[in-house]
């Protein structure tokens, strides 16, 4: 069995996984109320609270895995990209637990961990595929040849902001709370999704862009007297989820014919789901983050032996 850690951003994370990918708990504590006041996730509050849950977080995952350390044969961590000093607290945990057990700890990109959300029970995703991996950190367009970190490569990125990113700061333009994602994809259920004809960027190639999107809300936010506003905001909020779902549809419809797969935070919104029906969709709890996820990427990744893992250290982003 595999003990998973996440704490890349705002969701401290555990689980147990079995070697054969069947999860046995999946334990995720969100930091989102906390940030909600701010708008976005600050780190240094963010760290803080990592280092105050990943202790019960752990504990609780094993707990409900119905297990104890004893039975724990490796520990699996997110080592980036992300936050770095959030990302600090859950390798530092992981290297104590692995440590005190003498146990073999296995360092996880976190892009690698939510391709492998697909290689979970029960879906157990076979490669080859083309991955479109959209959360709040990353939109991604990936050929994925095998279950391997190595066996990913990279067609397509976001030039600017990503999708989560664009469906966060379109949340806060139309007064909804952080994380907008979620709310906008319940409010566009009230809306008109033609009522507004927002753009769709035309970039070159695989690449993706939201930054023009984004302005076109804030205009047509700042044109609208107050109660105006009030009366279109689940129109606005249709609109703008539509062009969203559309850049991504696109490109991936774009990238060929073969077998398409979505992974991450944005998977869970209803409307891409829907427009990608063919889509092998990552399950609704395994979209944002978990270390579930984390802990399935390991299975396919070389482990450092027992007390060779000092020198593991976390990177905030892929230079
Ligand atoms: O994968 P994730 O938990 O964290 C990162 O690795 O970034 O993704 C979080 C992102 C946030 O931007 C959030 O607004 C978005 O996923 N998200 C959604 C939905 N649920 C979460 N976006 C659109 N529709 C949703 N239903
Ligand atoms: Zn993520």
């Amino acid at each position: 069995m595999i003990l998973g850690i996440e704490t890349s951003c705002d969701e401290t994370a555990a689980a147990v996984v079995t070697a054969g990918g069947e999860i046995r708990a999946n334990v995720v504590s969100s930091q989102a109320e906390l940030h909600a006041a701010y708008g976005g996730v600050v780190p240094e509050i963010a760290s803080r609270r990592h280092l105050e849950l990943i202790v019960p977080v752990v504990r609780e995952a094993l707990e409900r895995a119905g297990t104890t350390l004893d039975e724990i044969d490796s520990v699996a961590v997110t080592v980036g990209p992300g936050l770095i000093g959030a990302l600090l607290v859950g390798v530092a945990a992981a290297k104590a637990i692995a440590w005190s057990r003498g146990l073999p700890l296995t360092g996880v990109n976190h892009l690698h961990g939510h391709v492998a959300s697909l290689y979970l029970c029960p879906l157990g995703l076979e490669p080859p595929f083309t991955c479109l991996l959209a959360s709040g950190g990353h939109t991604l367009l990936l050929d994925v040849a095998d279950r391997t970190w190595e066996g990913v490569v990279v067609r397509g990125r976001t030039l600017d902001d990503a999708a989560g990113e664009a469906f966060d700061k379109g949340a806060r333009l139309l007064g909804l709370s952080y994380p907008g994602g979620a709310e906008i994809d319940r409010l566009s259920r009230e809306g008109d999704p033609a009522a507004y004809d927002f753009p769709v960027a035309r970039v070159p190639g695989l690449d993706f862009s939201f930054s023009g999107l984004k302005t076109a809300l804030l205009y047509a936010v700042r044109d609208l007297p107050p109660a105006q506003l009030e009366a279109r905001r689940a129109d606005l909020a249709a609109s703008y989820q539509r062009a969203i779902v559309r850049a991504l549809v696109e490109r991936v419809e774009a990238a060929g014919n073969g077998r398409v797969a979505i992974v991450g935070g944005v998977a869970a919104n209803s409307e891409l789901r829907a427009a990608l029906p063919d889509a092998t969709a990552a399950p609704l709890p395994l979209c944002t983050d978990n270390a579930a996820m984390i802990a399935s990427a390991a299975r396919y990744t070389a482990p450092v032996p027992a007390g060779e893992y000092l020198a593991l250290d976390a990177f905030a982003s892929t230079p």
